[in-house]
């Protein structure tokens, strides 16, 4: 038995609800058997074009039969997926089958079987590891022969989105920030430096015991997204966010609301991340915090991680009500708040790696 026998047998199976079940196909009996079935990757479309036009394309491109087998890729789709999956001698399900919707693999697979619009198919495919940031790519699925009325090889072409839809969103969410910053007394190189720790100590915890859920994607959005921690100070007034000395009692509670704000302005950000910083940097392990009083593990890590970089610039900052602590007093003051403030696991790695929060602090300081 074949993997491709499988695959579209589970597609006929409608007991069968959720595509994560394509996990549990059987692997070919004898990889060796199985490969031979596959076209050399010079035979493939030369059969039926004459040549090869994708060889040596910068468009990522594979080639599938009927049967939704990958028969070959090109050099530049291999570049493409490189770390994420095995491409050839694998089906088409079974190497992109976390990468599309379930809906989508249904579609594809009638495209391909049906001949349903025309043997053409369009969408977005998304590829994660652990490792690697999400790639996001364009899909174009079409027959190598144009003119044949039953198509038996497709080509799959992939654009690689992800540089462009990225930069297209943070520009939208930097313009809020700029927007914040207009009020906000912190200068820009706070919100740098909060970026710079946050990213640096996500990046401590992926290889620590216990943060599996750290990954290539939360390193890199944490790195943009802590910036964002002050951004519902947009909606405090003036007076209460400018004023010198304590604030009174409806005063703090006022100024505790840029929390709910951030989130609210941030409720759009498509990373669920972008929230939780906003709404819960100023929670506390011990459930002192606001605005919900979360404690300990209630606290999203992320929230967690942004509190400790952000209490970490602030105490070397000069604000209005304290001078600038060294990093030797900044870190004291810090040891004390363990379990109290902060995380004290995430505060023992952030402690492990102060010595490079003072570098990134000296590296990006205001001028
Ligand atoms: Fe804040
Ligand atoms: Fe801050």
């Amino acid at each position: 038995m074949n993997g491709v026998g499988n695959n579209l047998d589970f597609f006929e199976d409608d007991e069968l609800e959720t595509l994560e079940e394509l996990d549990d196909l059987e692997e070919p009996d004898d990889p060796e058997e199985f490969s031979l079935e596959c076209v050399d990757r010079n035979n493939t479309v030369e059969n039926n074009l004459g040549f090869n036009p994708f060889i040596n394309s910068i468009f990522p491109v594979l080639f599938i039969n009927d049967t939704l087998k990958i028969i070959s890729s090109n050099k530049a789709c291999e570049n493409l997926f490189t770390g994420f999956f095995k491409l050839e001698g694998t089906t088409f399900i079974d190497a992109f089958s976390r990468s599309f919707t379930q809906h989508d693999l249904r579609d594809i697979r009638d495209t391909v079987v049906t001949g349903k619009n025309g043997y053409s198919w369009k969408g977005i495919a998304r590829v994660k590891s652990r490792e690697t940031i999400t790639v996001e790519t364009r899909v174009y699925l079409f027959p190598t022969d144009m003119v044949s009325k039953n198509p038996v090889e497709f080509v799959v072409m992939f654009d690689d989105v992800t540089e462009e839809n990225k930069r297209l969103l943070r520009s939208v969410f930097m313009s809020l920030l700029e927007a914040s910053k207009l009020k906000d007394n912190d200068t820009g190189k706070h919100i740098i430096r909060v970026n710079h720790y946050s990213h640096r100590l996500a990046e401590e915890l992926y290889n620590r015991p216990g943060y599996d859920r750290i990954d290539a994607d939360f390193i890199d959005n944490i790195g943009f997204l802590a910036s964002m921690h002050d951004v519902g100070k947009i909606g405090t007034p003036d007076d209460i966010l400018n004023k010198e000395g304590p604030l009174s009692d409806w005063e703090w509670t006022v100024m505790q609301e840029h929390t709910k704000n951030g989130a609210f302005i941030l409720s759009t950000y498509p990373n669920p991340m972008a929230k939780e910083i906003a709404l819960c940097h100023h929670e506390k392990w011990n459930g002192t915090g606001y605005p919900f009083q979360l404690e300990q593990d209630m606290i999203p890590l992320s929230a967690r991680i942004v509190a400790i970089a952000d209490v970490y610039d602030a105490l070397r900052m000069e604000r209005s009500y304290k001078p600038a602590f060294t990093h030797q007093v900044t870190i004291e003051k810090m040891l004390e708040r363990k379990g109290i403030q902060f995380d004290p696991a995430l505060f023992d790695v952030f402690y492990s790696i102060a010595d490079e929060f003072d570098r990134l602090y000296e590296k990006n300081r205001d001028t």
